[in-house]
C-alpha cells in the first residue's frame, strides 16, 4: 500500500504506531472508487478544510470531503470560496461537496471545482439548516426529486470524475423516501451514495437508523456508504463485520479521536496516548500555518481541535475553561503541550467523552450541515 507523505511528519513514537496498523485496513475498491480504506471522513462545515483533510488521510481515512460549498459562491469566483476549493498538496483521495438548488449553477460550479483536482464531486442533499433548505438546497432536494434529478444529469454532463450524493433517510418520520432517492439517483448516473441515518427533522437528535441504511445497502442498487453515530473503535469494528454497505463514514468521532480510522484494526497491542494526540496537534498546526494566512483562522481551528482532543483526558473541563480565554497562538500551544504532557501515557476515555458534557462544544457537535 502506498504510504501517505505526511506520515513522516510525525515523531517516531507516533509514526511507528500508525505504520503498524495502517496496512491492516481493508481497501474500498468498488466500481469507480479505489480508496485505501472503507472508513471515510465525513464532510463537516468549518472543519474539513484542506489541512485537516490531509492530516486525517495520513491518519488512515480512505477518503475525505470538503465542507459544503455554495454553487453560487463558486460561480461568482468569490476569493473565500476559491480558497475552500484549493487542496493541500499532500491530499490524495478527496472530494468537493457542492450545495445549491439550481441545476445550471450546480453544473457550472462542478466544472470549476474539477479544475482543482478532486477525485469526486459530491452533492449535498442532507443539510437540515433552514438557510440552505429554505432556498431549496440540502435535504430539501429529497422532497423535490425532479429538481434533484435535473441537477444530477446537468453535473454528469460536465464532469469526468465520479459523482456522489449525500442524503438522509428522508424528510421526517412520515416521509422516509431514502430508497426512492437512491433508485432515482442511480438511474440518473450517480456513482455512490452516502446515507446519514436520520431524517431532516431529527437534525442530530436521536440515533441513526442503521436498519434503514442496511436495508437499502443489501439491495445492491449502487455503492452505499453508511453514516451516523460511529464514534468508537468497537462500534466501527462491529459494523465492519456485519454491514452490507461498501464503506462507513465517520464524522464527530474523528474530532475526539483522530486515530479512529486506525484503532478498529488494532489487535489490542497499540495504544495511542496523550503524547500521540499532542503530536497530531503539532502536525495539524504546521499544516494550518502553511495553508492559511489569517492568524485568526489558525488560532480558532487549532484551539478547537486541542479542546476536542482533550475531552476524555484528566482535567479536561478545567483546561477547556482556561484555554478558551487565550487569544495568542503561542500561549495556546504551550498550554496544550503542558496539558497533554501532564496526561502522558494516559489513554483517552473515549466512551465517556460523549456523556455528561453539557459544554458549548458538545452543543456545536449537535449542529451541522448534513
Ligand atoms: C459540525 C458539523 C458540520 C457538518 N457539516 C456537513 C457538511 O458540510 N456537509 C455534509 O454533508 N454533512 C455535514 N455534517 C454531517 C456529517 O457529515 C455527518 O453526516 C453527521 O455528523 C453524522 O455522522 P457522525 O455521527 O459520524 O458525526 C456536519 C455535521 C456536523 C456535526
Amino acid at each position: 500500500m502506498v504510504k501517505h507523505k505526511l506520515v513522516d511528519e510525525f515523531p517516531p513514537v507516533t509514526r511507528d504506531k500508525i505504520n503498524t496498523i495502517i496496512n491492516r485496513r481493508q481497501t474500498m475498491k468498488i466500481e469507480k472508487f479505489n480508496f485505501p480504506s472503507q472508513l471515510l471522513m465525513a464532510p463537516m462545515a468549518g472543519i474539513t478544510n484542506a489541512p485537516f483533510r490531509a492530516l486525517i488521510e495520513a491518519l488512515g481515512a480512505g477518503s475525505t470531503t470538503s465542507e459544503l460549498i455554495s454553487c453560487h459562491g463558486i460561480g461568482y469566483k468569490n476569493p473565500r470560496t476559491i480558497k475552500m476549493l484549493t487542496p493541500h498538496p499532500a491530499e490524495q483521495n478527496w472530494g468537493i461537496q457542492l450545495f445549491g438548488e439550481d441545476a445550471r449553477a450546480m453544473a457550472t460550479a462542478a466544472a470549476i471545482a474539477c479544475e482543482f483536482g478532486p477525485k469526486f464531486i459530491d452533492i449535498n442533499a442532507g443539510c437540515p439548516v433552514k438557510k440552505v433548505v429554505g432556498k431549496g438546497g440540502g435535504s430539501a432536494l429529497m422532497q423535490n426529486l425532479p429538481n434533484l434529478s435535473e441537477i444530477i444529469v446537468a453535473i454528469k454532463k460536465v464532469i469526468s470524475v465520479p459523482l456522489t450524493l449525500k442524503i438522509r433517510i428522508g424528510w421526517d418520520h412520515n416521509s422516509k423516501n431514502g430508497e426512492e432517492v437512491v433508485r432515482m439517483a442511480a438511474d440518473c448516473g450517480v456513482d455512490l451514495i452516502t446515507i446519514h441515518g436520520r431524517t431532516r427533522m431529527q437534525q442530530y437528535g436521536g440515533l441513526a437508523d442503521w436498519e434503514f441504511i442496511e436495508n437499502i445497502a443489501q439491495k445492491k442498487i449502487i455503492p452505499i456508504i453508511g453514516n451516523g453515530d460511529l464514534r468508537t473503535a468497537s462500534t466501527i469494528f462491529q459494523h465492519l463485520q456485519t454491514t452490507h454497505c461498501d464503506g462507513l463514514m465517520i464524522g464527530r468521532g474523528a474530532l475526539r479521536n483522530p486515530f479512529i480510522f486506525l484503532t478498529p484494526f488494532d489487535d489490542g497491542n497499540i495504544t495511542f496516548d496523550s503524547i500521540d494526540y499532542w503530536n497530531v496537534i503539532q502536525v495539524f498546526y504546521k499544516l494550518m500555518a502553511s495553508h492559511f494566512d489569517s492568524e485568526r483562522i489558525i488560532l480558532v481551528q487549532t484551539l478547537k481541535h486541542i479542546v476536542w482532543f482533550a475531552a476524555g483526558f484528566n482535567n479536561a473541563a478545567h483546561f477547556r475553561a482556561q484555554i478558551y480565554r487565550e487569544k495568542n497562538i503561542a500561549t495556546v500551544l504551550q498550554m496544550g503541550e503542558e496539558f497533554f504532557h501532564a496526561n502522558a501515557h494516559i489513554q483517552q476515555q473515549n466512551d465517556h467523552a460523549y456523556e455528561g458534557n453539557s459544554d458549548d462544544d458538545d452543543e456545536f457537535l449537535n449542529n451541522g450541515h448534513g
